[in-house]
C-alpha cells in the first residue's frame, strides 16, 4: 500500500494505558485464578506486555480465527483455525484482543468460549475502532477508542508488514 504512517499512539501512552489496565485487572481478580485467551496474531505484543504488568501470574492460551471474505469486506462468517487447549470449565476467563472493528470476531469467540461453561468471561481489548461496528460486544477492559483509520504497529499489520513497530500508526494515503 502506498501510504504514509502517522503516529497515533506513542510508546509512552501505550505503556501507561497497559499499566492502568493491568492494575484494574489486578484489583478485580485479586487472589483469583485467571486464564487469558489471546486472539492471534495481532495480540501477541499487547498480551505479552499486559501479562507481565499484572501483579500475579495467569495461565495463557491462544486462538486463531479468520473471517471469510475478500479484501476488506467480511462475509460475517468466522472460522476457528486454532482452538483453545486449556480446559475453561468453571474458570475465570478473559479474552485479550488487539482491536475490535466490525465486532464479528469477538462476538463469535465470546459465544464459542461461553460454550465451554467458564465461571466468568470478560474481554480486554486494546483498541475499539468504531467506524465499521456491526455487532456490539461488551468491552470490559478497554485501552483506546479510535473512530476510524487503518492502524498498524504494536502487533497490528498491513499485509503482514509493520507488526513489530513499538507505536501505533494510522496509514494515510498520499
Ligand atoms: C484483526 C484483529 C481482530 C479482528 C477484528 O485480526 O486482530 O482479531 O481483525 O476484526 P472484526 O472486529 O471486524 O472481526 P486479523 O484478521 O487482521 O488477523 P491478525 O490478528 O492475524 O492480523
Amino acid at each position: 500500500m502506498d501510504a504514509k504512517k502517522r503516529c497515533l499512539i506513542s510508546r509512552d501512552e501505550i505503556a501507561r494505558r497497559v499499566a492502568e489496565l493491568a492494575e484494574r485487572i489486578g484489583r478485580d481478580y485479586a487472589g483469583g485464578d485467571l486464564v487469558m485467551v489471546g486472539v492471534l496474531k495481532g495480540v501477541f505484543i499487547f498480551m505479552a506486555d499486559l501479562v507481565r504488568a499484572l501483579p500475579f501470574p495467569v495461565e495463557v492460551d491462544f486462538v486463531r480465527l479468520c473471517s471469510y471474505g475478500a479484501g476488506t469486506a467480511t462475509s460475517g462468517e468466522v472460522h476457528i483455525t486454532k482452538d483453545v487447549e486449556l480446559p475453561l470449565k468453571d474458570r475465570d476467563v478473559m479474552i485479550v484482543e488487539d482491536i475490535v472493528d466490525t465486532g464479528l470476531t469477538l462476538d463469535f469467540l465470546r459465544q464459542h468460549l461461553l460454550s465451554h461453561r467458564p465461571r466468568s468471561l470478560k474481554i480486554c481489548c486494546l483498541i475499539d475502532k468504531q467506524e465499521r461496528r456491526e455487532v456490539e460486544v461488551p468491552l470490559d477492559y478497554l485501552g483506546f477508542v479510535v473512530e476510524k483509520g487503518f492502524l498498524v504497529g504494536y502487533g497490528l499489520d498491513c499485509g503482514e508488514q509493520s507488526r513489530t513497530l513499538p507505536e501505533i500508526f494510522v496509514l494515510e494515503k498520499d
